[in-house]
């Protein structure tokens, strides 16, 4: 795993100078402001649930590592809750015509969050387990780099004890690799040489399909909503954190 850990590693300091991140990381713009693009996740944390419940599992054989994807996976699945917990808290769970709502998940603007998640199923269905930790550790990697960010804006808030998803309390759920194996556990897995250049060539189609995502979420962010056609979503989410 060494190898695929160093590729991942290289692309993962990338990552972390995208847009998204900065915009997460930049005390110029009013921490609200810089929270505000949680809404426009919904496709990819519920889409993210479907991936860790049904499409990376497939524990027919019960070997070690099927049972660290499905381990993994069933914390994983459940996650979604805390994020509309968090849409509640947050006063972003206003009414909005069903209409509305399609138009919000589908629009074009959240093109590239959509075909992320679809190439996204793509590899995991194509995958065998050892690809799948692999995908899953790349993903991982990424979620550790949006969650850390996300905390910062949180606790400057002073709402990193009241958000479930966006706050502490998920940031010391999520350790960066596959949850409910031990890194060393991880860190023996051995992904023969012949694996190695397709493995490389997912992890890099993951990292660059999470940036086209995190673009639409930061583009999105920044256009302050103007999406939203209903006047009441749009006070709710003006006067949503306070
Ligand atoms: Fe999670």
């Amino acid at each position: 795993m060494e190898h695929i850990k160093s590729i991942i590693h290289k692309r993962n300091e990338q990552y972390k100078k995208h847009s998204f991140i900065q915009f997460m990381q930049d005390e110029t713009i009013p921490a609200k402001t810089r929270l505000s693009y949680i809404p426009y996740g919904v496709y990819f944390i519920m889409t993210f649930a479907d991936l860790n419940k049904y499409l990376l599992p497939n524990n027919v054989s019960g070997s070690p590592l099927e049972t660290i994807i499905t381990t993994h996976g069933e914390e994983d699945s459940k996650h979604w809750a805390w994020f509309l917990k968090d849409m509640e808290t947050l006063g972003y769970n206003a009414d909005l015509t069903f209409n509305d709502a399609c138009s919000f998940i589908w629009s074009k603007e959240g093109l590239r969050t959509r075909m992320f998640c679809y190439k996204l199923a793509q590899h995991a269905l194509n995958a065998d387990p050892l690809m799948k930790i692999v995908i899953i550790e790349a993903i991982e990697s990424m979620g550790k780099v949006w969650l850390t960010n996300t905390v910062q804006i949180t606790k400057e808030l002073g709402l990193d004890d009241k958000l479930i998803y966006l706050g502490q309390y998920h940031l010391d759920r999520e350790l960066g690799h596959a949850m409910g194996s031990e890194e060393d556990v991880i860190d023996s897995i051995i992904i023969p040489a012949e694996m190695r250049p397709h493995a490389e060539r997912v992890i890099l189609e993951l990292y660059d399909g999470m940036e086209g995502y995190n673009q639409d979420l930061v583009d999105r962010a920044l256009k302050g909503h103007k999406l939203f056609k209903t006047k009441k979503y749009e006070r709710s989410i003006t006067d949503g954190v306070s």
